[in-house]
């Protein structure tokens, strides 16, 4: 199932394809759930007692003692076992694994086993299956085929959850929990059935009070869609045209909400019957998107993500049918995803709840990563703020859909390839210790990624090749590739500690964002921002002022056009400030009309010649910047990269392409990663006298990075 979803997720995403100041933690200071994971050190493996006969459960748990993992996660996908028949419970053979595991020390996540309910379920319950966009019902016999508002599939759910929690609470092992498995991750991702869209009216009741109020909201008298009860208000199904915009935004948020909701009745549960455990749950980060994983983990104790490199390539290759896929692509898609874990909790360091181990796929597989690269994927992960990895799996199945699945045990329980290298990095990270995993990540930048204009983009996003999720990514490299620190933050997060916030494709904008945005500029932040900026309202309609709305003064322009391109490509000059050759503009350019803003581009050609395309305005204390054209991954980092070196973001060291530089720290101490993906020797200049952490060795001037080597570096 896995890979049929990032593959259809990768259908929307494959067009575009020095240490800061210290700060104080957002997380250190919002959390306040119950257990602590600050000293743990969660290097394990995810393991499956339920698809491995008894008798090598004890030949398993040594042979994971002697690689040096502290932890599994196990069960997750054992509903059956564990409720053979509705209400009858046996955890007599879970209790048994964790006894035998616990006996060599090592430690247990419990999955609540709802992403894959048994037979008897299915079939006692045919009402649980989730409906499809296309309005059809999906079938059992795969996994995540349910409806996240059923409230029979709730109750079930909860059901097996409080029995395993009630069973497990006490037994010496168990340390925490994952709720089920990535939610939404499926190839139809949203549920459109009759008992979500009665969840839905329920919801819509709920948020706008009235129908009245709810009908202006969304602007119903267009196409005569007055509703005059809530029950009449439909799913976005395939009807004669298109939703209503902000019908179609507002089931989006629904449906996150549901599987939060979801989520949050076996959390409060487990938060009473295992007050000791810690609970997340696994998921992957953007580009998946339909969740809005900040509500997701609020409650939760931190975020756990799964990470696949190597099989993320295998689907660009797939999608693309072609041969020239770029890993630098690939490195800086998993860098975002890192960065986006660390930001859910606002910079709290997060888990891989499964990293890869070997090769990967279903049907079709990826190839064994190369030397080096699943201890690099590792370290990039903690380069970036995890502080925990599980690597997936433990032994590879010779039976059911992830037979190619390849795990740390080949087929014959032979070592994998990757075997000495996983057991190396896991000693490393050991030597590190909880000091470097559970530091910080110091940043002075800010990229803001709003599900809010991702989802409303994707129901109108004005040119078919126009995604939130290209224009996120190519922006995070832009900024990355100057090895920036950078966190990926929400619209209504704290923006004090940056120097500057990039938010591009601002295209919904509530009054009260609109306010912070300006509080920023005011006290001197530079907040930059592209074309469609606060073109819409939260509730999806069009504003009624010149855009860019209420922004208009800060930014220190108006919109005099907003024009998709097509054809007749035009050009863009830069003024000196952004120094490079005139470039040709990509899908789209808002020209722009400048009230006190200076211009830095101005448009070469075509009926807009002579008109603003970039400007910057000082508004307070600060800088606005309207970029108006689309531009190319490489004029798009100089320019980012200038306005960034403007406002007088650092950046620890310059280093060759294909080599990342990050900074984690605590207290006054800092740790540096410098990470070779690529498969050649790379040399870099350090700025000062440091030692590698991972091999003792002192390095004054230069410091050698052999094939996806990784260093750790620390001044002195
Ligand atoms: C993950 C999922 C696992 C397993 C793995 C390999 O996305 O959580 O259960 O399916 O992929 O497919």
């Amino acid at each position: 199932m896995v890979s049929v979803s990032r593959r259809a997720f990768l259908n929307r995403s494959m067009a575009a394809l020095g240490a800061a100041a210290f700060r104080y933690p957002v997380w250190a200071q919002t959390n306040t759930s119950a257990p602590s994971v600050s000293a743990r050190l969660l290097l394990g493996v995810d393991y499956y007692p339920d698809q491995t006969s008894e008798a090598r459960w004890e030949e398993d748990a040594q042979m994971m003692a002697e690689t040096g993992f502290t932890n599994v996660r196990i069960a997750e996908f054992a509903w059956a076992l564990m409720e053979p028949a509705e209400g009858k419970f046996d955890f007599a053979w879970l209790r048994r694994a964790v006894q035998t595991l616990h006996k060599h020390d090592i430690s247990v996540i419990l999955g609540t086993p709802s992403a894959a309910p048994p037979p008897w379920l299915a079939a006692r319950y045919p009402e649980i299956v989730e409906v499809n966009a296309q309005g059809e019902p999906l079938h059992p016999g795969g996994r995540r085929f349910t409806c996240p508002t059923n409230q029979t599939y709730r109750r079930l759910s909860l059901s097996i959850a409080t029995a395993m929690a009630h069973a497990f609470a006490e037994v010496p092992g168990v340390i925490g929990w994952q709720i089920d498995n990535e939610l939404t991750l499926s190839p139809s991702p949203r549920c459109y059935c009759n008992f979500c869209q009665a969840g839905f009216q329920a919801w819509l009741h709920s948020k706008y009070g009235s129908l009245d109020n709810l009908n202006r909201n969304w602007g119903t008298v267009f196409w005569s869609q007055t509703y005059t009860e809530f029950t009449q208000i439909p799913v976005p199904l395939p009807s004669g045209g298109d939703p209503n915009p902000g019908l179609a935004l507002d089931y989006d948020r629904y449906q996150s909400y549901a599987n939060v909701s979801f989520l949050e009745e076996q959390l409060g549960m487990l938060r009473k019957a295992c007050p000791r455990h810690f609970v997340t749950t696994n998921n992957v980060g953007p580009p998946v998107d339909y969740i809005d994983l900040r509500d997701l983990y609020k409650n939760l104790d931190f975020a756990a993500l799964d990470n696949y490199p190597g099989f993320f390539e295998m689907l660009l290759h797939e999608q693309a049918k072609a041969t020239d896929v770029s890993w630098d692509f690939i490195n800086t898609t998993v860098a975002l995803e890192h960065d986006f874990a660390r930001g859910i909790k606002g910079g709290k360091p997060f888990m891989i709840m499964e990293e890869q181990s070997g090769k990967a796929g279903q049907r079709t597989f990826s190839p064994q990563p190369e030397k080096g690269q699943v201890r690099l994927w590792t370290f990039q992960a903690v380069a970036h703020g995890a502080m925990g990895v599980n690597y997936f799996r433990w032994d590879t199945a010779t039976f059911g859909t992830e037979e190619y699945w390849h795990g740390i045990l080949n087929h014959d329980r032979s070592w994998s390839p990757a075997y000495d290298e996983i057991k190396q990095t896991v000693k490393e990270l050991k030597a590190l210790g909880s000091e470097v995993l559970h530091s910080q990540y110091p940043a002075e930048t800010a990229l803001v990624f709003d599900y809010d204009c991702d989802w409303a983009l994707q129901i109108q996003p004005g040119h078919y090749a126009l995604r939130y999720m290209d224009q996120i990514t190519s922006w995070y490299g832009s900024i990355t590739a100057s090895h920036t620190g950078i966190d990926v933050v929400a619209p209504g997060a704290d923006w004090t500690p940056y120097k500057v916030v990039f938010a591009p494709l601002a295209y919904v904008l509530s009054e009260a964002q609109g306010e912070r945005i300006r509080s920023f500029v005011q006290k001197g932040g530079m907040f930059v921002s592209n074309f469609r900026l606060g073109v819409k309202t939260e509730t999806s309609q069009i504003v009624r002022t010149p855009l860019p709305g209420p922004l208009h003064d800060v930014m220190g322009v108006t919109v005099a056009d907003y024009v998709p391109i097509y054809s007749g490509r035009p050009a863009v000059r830069f003024s000196s400030v952004l120094s490079g050759p005139d470039a040709e503009v990509g899908i789209w350019m808002d020209v722009l009309q400048p009230s006190g803003a200076e211009v830095l581009g101005t448009y070469t050609s075509g009926a807009h010649a002579g008109q603003a395309a970039i400007t910057m305005n000082s508004f307070g204390k600060g800088k606005a910047v309207y970029i108006g054209a689309d531009l190319n991954a490489e004029n798009l980092a100089r320019v980012l990269r200038t306005l960034a070196a403007q406002a007088g973001v650092t950046q620890p060291l310059e280093v060759p392409s294909g080599v990342e530089v990050t900074v984690r720290a605590a207290g006054n101490k800092q740790w540096m990663f410098l990470l070779n993906h690529t498969p050649a020797l790379q040399t870099v200049n350090i700025r000062r006298p440091s030692t590698d952490l991972l091999t003792g060795e002192a390095h004054n001037e230069t410091i050698d990075l052999s094939a996806y080597a990784v260093r750790v570096l620390q001044a002195g």
